[in-house]
């Protein structure tokens, strides 16, 4: 017997430090202990009824036998805190265990206080700004009692037509990355603390390449493009300690994410060891009979379990299926002790066993919290992005403004897209920050009630643009516009919009146009009608200030393209971090300078179109200032590294013009040749630099060559050695390469 005890004994002990060890979620030898405790005491149907999750609303009593029999282990779009409290009472006091409920929300980019959208996040470079935006997003919505959002999306998206490109963070895998692991940080905090929020990193995996852009569309990501682009911002969240991940709808080379062994339980579960909750999207898993990958509900709910997914969200899949899949041994028992651990886990550690109500009238003191609105502003500010300007920016108090354009008084579209919580009462709009500042130097003319009116003429607005000093255009997309589901084949301004601009150039007053979106915008035939372009991912509530400041120079733009902008729909995809092919662009014919009856040859072609060339509008990381910045000095501590060395990078960066501003520099590498073909470059680290006018400052970065692995035609991540380049620069197109060697 006692031999017995003490091979038992090592063995719980080996399994709770490797629980330890590998754990990602940060759980401990004692959560593991009080989950698995509560796994032993559970029957079979109430550890199924953990995995089910399902949209609340309406009437809680509705609920209430669901829950009084353990049926539902989550909740998610149930925002009234007096609800909430009902619903976890009836769990918590009413059914056998008390398990509490997991409260979910989509808090994308703010709850009430609403942060400018996440492709706008990204467009500050600015992750410690943006983790004090999730934490703010976390405190409002935890007060509410919501205590897991289903953010942050960490979609690649390198197709603007695509109108989830809004949710994430742009085409660029660093970017994105950095972007997530700031959003895991703030949501999550302090996960012992009351205001901490689960995150929930999405969409695993691939969604953002959907074929043509059409949202749910099939994808067909090979192994190394998921391992070299679009797997590592996930990858890096879940060491930033995420604690749960949603599987996405769309079918990756034929197979849905939400029955993807290979991704779910080879590369998440497997690979990355990742502890946390993995939860469906809304019922993907039932999307899989319509995408031909599953019989019925029980197929897929069995394929769904068997890939690794531990909550189904709305397809009932779980909760009608497993009982039976378990007694035929279709399933085994400890695929769902699993899942159900895995659950368990994220509500011990959220400390909803102890805390699982909120107090109702404190809740609502921390909502529009004037510091969150400020962040909000800030937010605002740094995302904005100037993208032409002939030096009628910045404004000079005391001119007279015509303010007209669709956006200009927009409170609910100002908000853009996933703004569930925010309320358009509180959204400051430019018209009404404009007003505020300059009381008697308004004119308000909209000209379009809404992006996309069409409309013959516009004498109203020119009768009033005689009047004024400068017209200030707000143009660009209703939030309804982007977004899922919202996907677009043509990406210029809707409606008469672009008339209006080009009838406003007639007047001959400066124009300035601001532009809000949920993407980047064709905009190419809009740039001749205005002297200055201020573009603005549909900046949230505190987006008229913070336009404000903008224009009159409060505040001077640093926002760089976290997406490149495209002349036309019609060069999609396209993106910085493309490939070489054996035929890059060095020129070529464009469609007017063919001779007629021109003779065919393919010798000296290359990679363009004849009608827009090979070369978008603006390229990725690219954003003006109100002054200017010289690099020079640009140095690398060796000529021939090691694969374990630690690059030294340095370069003097320059205040050429006559204001301060923040530059934020870019470090791009490329490498030259390897086992497969590489990217002309790619970004590996970026810094947000403040300079007074004509301040030098001589910056060093590190950039370990360890990250210059990837995945080679091994399908083994390191670094290969050979011949590279690199770049510091203000843009993904700008610089002079330097070279060096990785031996
Ligand atoms: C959706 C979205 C997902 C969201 C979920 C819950 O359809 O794809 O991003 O979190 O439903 O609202």
């Amino acid at each position: 017997m006692k031999r017995t005890k003490i091979l038992f004994l090592s063995l719980m002990a080996v399994l709770a430090c490797s629980r330890q060890a590998g754990t990602t979620t940060g759980s401990t030898p004692e959560v593991e202990a009080r989950v698995d405790k509560l796994l032993s005491q559970m029957t079979l149907q109430e550890k199924i009824g953990q995995m089910n999750q399902i949209s609340a609303g309406g009437d809680v009593a509705q609920y209430a036998e669901a829950l009084r029999a353990g049926q539902i282990g989550s909740i998610l779009n149930e925002v009234d805190p007096e609800k909430i409290n009902e619903y976890q009472r009836l769990a918590v006091e009413e059914s056998r265990l008390g398990i509490p409920l997991l409260v979910s929300r989509d808090v994308i980019h703010g709850f009430h206080t609403l942060f400018p959208i996440p492709l706008g996040l990204a467009a500050t470079f600015d992750p410690e700004l943006v983790e004090k935006g999730a934490r703010i997003a976390a405190i409002e919505a935890t007060a509410q009692g919501i205590r897991w959002t289903f953010s942050p999306m960490l979609d690649i998206a390198r197709d603007p037509r695509w109108g989830r490109i809004a949710e994430g963070s742009g085409e660029d895998t660093y970017l994105d990355a950095r972007m997530g692991e700031a959003m895991v940080r703030g949501y999550q905090g302090n996960l012992a603390d009351s205001t901490s929020m689960a995150a929930c990193i999405k969409h695993f995996v691939g969604y953002g390449a959907a074929e043509g852009g059409r949202d749910y569309n099939s994808t067909y990501l090979t192994e190394r493009q998921l391992r070299n682009v679009y797997l590592p911002p996930f990858e890096a969240a879940v060491k930033a300690g995420a604690l749960t991940l949603m599987t996405s709808f769309n079918d990756n080379d034929g197979v849905p994410s939400t029955g993807n062994t290979f991704v779910v339980k080879d590369i998440l579960r497997g690979e990355w060891g990742f502890d946390g909750l993995v939860v469906t999207d809304w019922n993907s898993m039932g999307e899989m009979i319509a995408h031909g990958f599953g019989e019925d509900r029980k197929d897929v709910a069995e394929k769904a379990v068997k890939a690794g997914v531990d909550m189904d969200m709305m397809t009932y899949g779980f909760l009608s299926h497993l009982e039976e899949l378990v007694k035929e041994g279709a399933v085994k028992e400890k695929a769902i002790d699993q899942a159900v651990r895995n659950i368990l886990r994220v509500k011990v550690m959220l400390g909803l066993f102890e805390h699982p109500y909120v107090d109702v009238a404190a809740g609502r003191a921390v909502q529009y919290a004037p510091e969150h609105l400020a962040a909000a502003q800030k937010t605002a500010e740094e995302s904005a992005i100037l993208l032409k300007n002939t030096g009628v920016l910045p404004l000079k108090a005391g001119v007279r403004m015509l303010v007209t354009g669709p956006l200009a008084d927009a409170p609910h579209d100002q908000l853009g897209t996933w703004s569930f919580d925010g309320e358009k009462e509180h959204t400051v709009t430019p018209l009404k920050a404009l007003q505020a500042r300059f009381p008697g130097q308004v004119t308000y003319v909209p000209g379009l009630q809404f992006s996309r009116e069409k409309r013959e003429r516009f004498d109203d607005v020119l009768a009033a643009a005689r009047h004024a000093d400068v017209v200030l255009a707000f143009v660009g997309e209703e939030a309804i516009l982007s977004g899922e589901a919202h996907s677009l084949a043509d990406l210029n301004l809707k409606g008469s919009q672009s008339e209006l601009l080009k009838a406003l150039r007639s007047t001959g007053k400066p124009v300035v146009a601001v532009v809000m979106a949920g993407r980047p915008l064709t905009i190419e035939r809009d740039l001749p009608h205005c002297d200055a372009l201020l573009y603005s991912f549909h900046p949230g509530t505190m987006g008229g200030p913070a336009l404000a400041n903008l224009l009159f120079g409060d505040v001077v733009p640093s926002g760089k393209t976290p997406v490149t902008f495209l002349r036309t729909a019609g060069q999609a995809p396209m993106y910085y971090n493309h490939n070489m092919t054996g035929r890059p662009f060095i020129g070529g014919l464009l469609l007017d300078d063919i001779p007629l009856e021109a003779g065919q040859t393919s010798l000296g072609n290359t990679s363009y179109y004849l009608d827009y060339g090979a070369y978008p509008l603006f390229p990725f990381g690219y954003g003006l200032s109100y002054t200017t910045f010289a690099y020079s000095d640009i140095r690398l501590d060796k000529g021939v590294y090691g694969k374990d060395d630690v690059m030294g990078i340095s370069f003097t960066l320059t205040n050429t013009g006559n204001c301060e501003g923040t530059e934020i520099a870019q470090v791009y590498v490329r490498d030259l040749v390897g086992s497969v073909t590489r990217p002309v470059k790619e970004l590996k680290a970026f810094e947000r630099i403040t300079l007074a006018p004509g301040e030098s400052r001589t910056v060093t970065l590190s950039l370990p060559v360890s990250e210059l692995a990837f995945y080679g035609l091994d399908m083994v991540k390191k670094v290969e050695p050979g011949d590279f380049q690199l770049w510091v620069a203000g843009d993904s197109a700008s610089g002079e390469a330097l070279s060096f060697k990785v031996k």
